[in-house]
């Protein structure tokens, strides 16, 4: 058997095994086995590629393979050993920017150095090069926009330029112009143009998207890489990238519509970079006082309440509070109150933000329910206790037409007799909006680091 055959057999191996890692992964109980698989995926995929490389290529090729190979497994390791959780999103969107140079560097490579072909072969070639650098460096900028919001290296909120979605639209017609024209006559400048408009029109896409739409901006860009992945994959004649980059591509993609779904946003004024959304003036509503609570207080709340519901939110992630939170939740238990949890879709930085602390803490499965299932119960509740959630529990999401999260759904927290708020100020949330919640006569506020409030209400306790 030849290097190559053998490569090919391994290709679709890992090819399987990427299948079973994205179905395992789309459910809690088999998650774990479904990063096993994509593991050794994605193992095999490498071993088959430098073996196949090794048999073909020069030596000083084969010295750089390895370099390169050893240099990233380091700081691969590195990166993910030191992440916090929090932190996640942003080092996705930053390795969505490797993925999309990655494809912008091998289209280059199909033009400075063309296989030899004729006719049809060859329109094909110019436009497999075209299109790999035109979604690769969409999704180079367009992640780096995205890395830098999500950091708060810069404001989160959409840039609003003037006619920006026809800057978008002309972009995409200079697009197709350019793309026939490379077909027709494979000229150096046509690429360095595409190159330049689709870096533009990434980082355009990315700063018109606001804060709250975040979320759907990463699985998006996500879909992006994977396509960007899939056009590299046809210049290099690579099967497993082609089907690799279309998995991706076609998982992110539908993420990114179920988010669109769960927050009532469509889908493709997300992916037009908000396309239709204004941005709104400066807030200068008089919301009134707020009211503040101790931890004693709030304790002798939850002694005389019934039931009781926990929304927890990115503030929770912060201080690290699912442990004094599991324990709280254990003891009011004994006593024989009702505590279920309430998760947002988006609470938190990324999908199953929440879940996955909650797990950690070992909160049990059965009492951590969906936005929808805990929606409708959450009027005959005692006490909500909001813990380091902001927008994801924002009355004026569902009361106030103009504001930048209206329409998105979210936790009815306001309903229930008695809601304490844990954050350290009156700052606003993810999505830089006032919370009229705050305000509402049957909320308290329990300010400080979620953490040390909720371990003063379990000494009280
Ligand atoms: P946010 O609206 O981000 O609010 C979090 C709140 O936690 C802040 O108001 C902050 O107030 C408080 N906080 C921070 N550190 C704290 C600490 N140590 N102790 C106590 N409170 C603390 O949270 P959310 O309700 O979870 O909403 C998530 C937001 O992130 C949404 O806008 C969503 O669109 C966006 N987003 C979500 C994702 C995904 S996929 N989940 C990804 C990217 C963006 P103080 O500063 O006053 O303490």
């Amino acid at each position: 058997m030849t290097f190559e055959s053998a490569a090919s057999a391994a290709y679709i191996v890992a090819a399987l095994l990427f299948i079973l890692s994205l179905a395992g992964l789309s459910k809690h109980e088999s998650a774990r086995s479904g990063v096993v698989y994509g593991i050794a995926g994605m193992a095999i995929a490498l071993v088959a590629t430098v073996v196949l490389v090794v048999d073909n290529a020069e030596a000083l090729a084969i010295v750089l393979l390895f370099v390169a190979v050893a240099v990233g497994a380091a700081i691969g390791l590195w990166r993910a050993r030191v992440v916090e959780m929090t932190g996640m999103p942003e080092l996705i969107a930053l390795l969505h920017s490797f993925v999309g140079l990655a494809a912008v560097l091998v289209g280059w490579n199909g033009h400075l150095d063309p296989p030899v072909l004729f006719g049809a072969l060859e329109d094909i070639h110019h436009a497999e090069v075209f299109i790999g650098v035109f979604i690769g460096a969409v999704t180079f900028t367009g992640s780096i926009v995205a890395y830098l919001k999500l950091s708060a290296k810069i404001s989160s909120s959409p840039l609003v330029l003037p006619g920006k979605n026809l800057l978008n639209i002309g972009a995409l017609v200079a697009f197709v112009v350019l793309t026939v024209w490379y077909v027709v006559d494979s000229q150096l400048w046509l690429l360095i143009a595409v190159t330049v408009v689709a870096l533009a029109l990434g980082w355009h896409l990315v700063a018109s998207i606001g804060g709250g739409d975040m979320p759907v901006v990463v699985s998006m860009l996500n879909s992006y890489s994977g396509w960007a992945a899939a056009a590299a994959g046809f210049l290099l004649n690579n099967d497993l990238l082609i089907v690799t980059g279309a998995l991706v591509g076609s998982s992110g993609a539908y993420l990114s519509f179920i988010m669109c779904k769960a927050m009532n946003r469509s889908f493709i004024s997300v992916i037009a970079g908000g396309f239709g959304i204004e941005a709104k003036a400066g807030d200068d509503t008089d919301y009134g006082e707020h009211r503040e609570i101790t931890a004693e207080d709030t304790a002798e709340l939850l002694r005389n309440a019934t039931s009781v519901v926990i929304t927890p939110g990115y503030g929770m992630a912060v201080a690290q509070a699912q442990y004094p939170v599991a324990d709280l939740t254990k003891k009011l238990r004994e006593r024989g109150i009702e505590v279920r949890f309430g998760i947002h879709p988006v609470a938190g930085r990324l999908p199953g933000h929440m879940n996955v602390l909650l797990a950690e803490a070992k909160v049990p499965y059965d009492i951590v329910l969906e936005m929808d299932e805990i929606n409708d119960d959450l009027a005959s509740t005692s006490v909500v206790l909001v813990i380091g959630a902001n927008d994801t529990v924002n009355p004026a999401a569902t009361d106030d037409p103009s504001s930048p999260i209206a329409g998105m759904p979210v936790l009815t927290v306001w309903e229930a007799e008695n809601v304490v708020v844990f954050k350290r100020s009156m700052a606003a949330g993810y999505a830089g909006v006032q919370n009229p919640l705050f305000f509402r006569d049957n909320t308290q506020m329990l300010f400080g680091d979620a953490k040390a409030r909720v371990e003063d209400i379990l000494r009280a306790l």
